[in-house]
């Protein structure tokens, strides 16, 4: 499956922060915005993946993460000329998906629960149609929103509806079969101008090709769009970080957990970074792992 993390838009909601630097290189907590939706991708054991931003931001992209070999990732870039709609993704990403599956994540998507790297790999093994994850939210409107029977089926999705349905927001993190192409080609831009991601799983639902799982209330899910909610992410990071001692969307941790490089790479990735509490931990978990000292 090859990985798609849309790191575009113009991040209005943040401005005057994002008018010099893209929203998703931003800090939540210690660490750029998009590390949280990169480390997502790598947990659900995929390495191929294109990251799409505007082209003003990708150079700053590329300095943050090159090509990705040094985490054992194949990183590859490409512009969004304009914010069109989070399913312009699979026009732009065409070549990248070619005929593979996808998993699309938006760059501002926090994610953080338990075993949610077996929950992905095993939604990513057993693939029919599209996965998408539900989340119970307080304020469903600023979302899409799921629909369900009275069986829990998913019926329907509705983007940010004035008078939703329930409170199960669809979270920015979906998984595609190789059709997901065809359709995006095939959208009509909706009333706002754009390519609807909510259009696209309206066509898997209507195809009854769509599945819903259920994130649950032991699960955090946070998306870091306003500054109000970039504080919290990084608060309820920070806080989690603290007691545990553990970081979450540390992508070099991520990488050496997942196989990807070893104990000694690792542990150079973070000698690189040793002013830092955060490279110092890098050098920590490498050591845990066995690098040599
Ligand atoms: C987008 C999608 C929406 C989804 C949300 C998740 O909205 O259109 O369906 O629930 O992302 O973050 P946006 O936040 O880009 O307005």
């Amino acid at each position: 499956m090859k990985g798609i993390v849309l790191a575009g838009g113009s991040g209005t909601r943040l401005y005057p922060l994002t008018i010099p630097v893209s929203k998703q290189l931003l800090p939540i907590s210690d660490k750029p915005m998009i590390y949280y939706p990169l480390s997502v991708l790598m947990l659900a054991g995929i390495r191929e993946i294109l990251i799409i931003g505007k082209a003003a931001d990708l150079p700053q992209f590329r300095t943050l993460l090159g090509d990705g070999s040094h985490l054992g990732l194949d990183l590859t870039y490409v512009a969004q000329p304009e914010p069109r709609g989070i399913a312009e993704a699979f026009l732009l990403g065409a070549n990248h998906i070619g005929d593979d599956q996808c998993a699309l994540v938006l760059g501002d998507n926090i994610f953080h629960g338990t075993a949610f790297s077996k929950l992905l790999r095993d939604e990513v093994r057993d693939l029919r149609g599209c996965t998408l994850f539900g989340y119970s939210v307080k304020d469903p409107e600023r979302h899409g929103v799921g629909v369900t029977d009275e069986h829990g089926k998913l019926i329907d999705i509705e983007e940010k509806p004035s008078r939703p349905h329930s409170n199960r927001a669809i979270t920015g993190l979906y998984l595609y079969d190789n059709d997901v192409v065809d359709i995006a080609k095939n959208l009509r831009p909706s009333v706002r101008g754009e390519l609807e991601i909510t259009d696209v799983n309206r066509a898997y639902v209507a195809a009854g090709r769509a599945k819903l799982i259920d994130l649950g209330r032991g699960f955090a899910w946070l998306d870091a769009g306003t500054p109000e909610a970039m504080l919290q992410a990084s608060q309820y990071v920070r806080t989690l970080e603290e007691r545990q001692g553990v970081r979450i969307a540390c992508i070099e941790e991520t990488a050496l957990r997942m196989g990807y490089i070893d104990a000694q790479t690792c542990y150079r990735l973070g000698t690189s970074m040793s002013g830092s509490n955060y490279g110092r931990y890098v050098m920590d978990i490498a050591e845990e792992f066995g690098a040599l000292v």
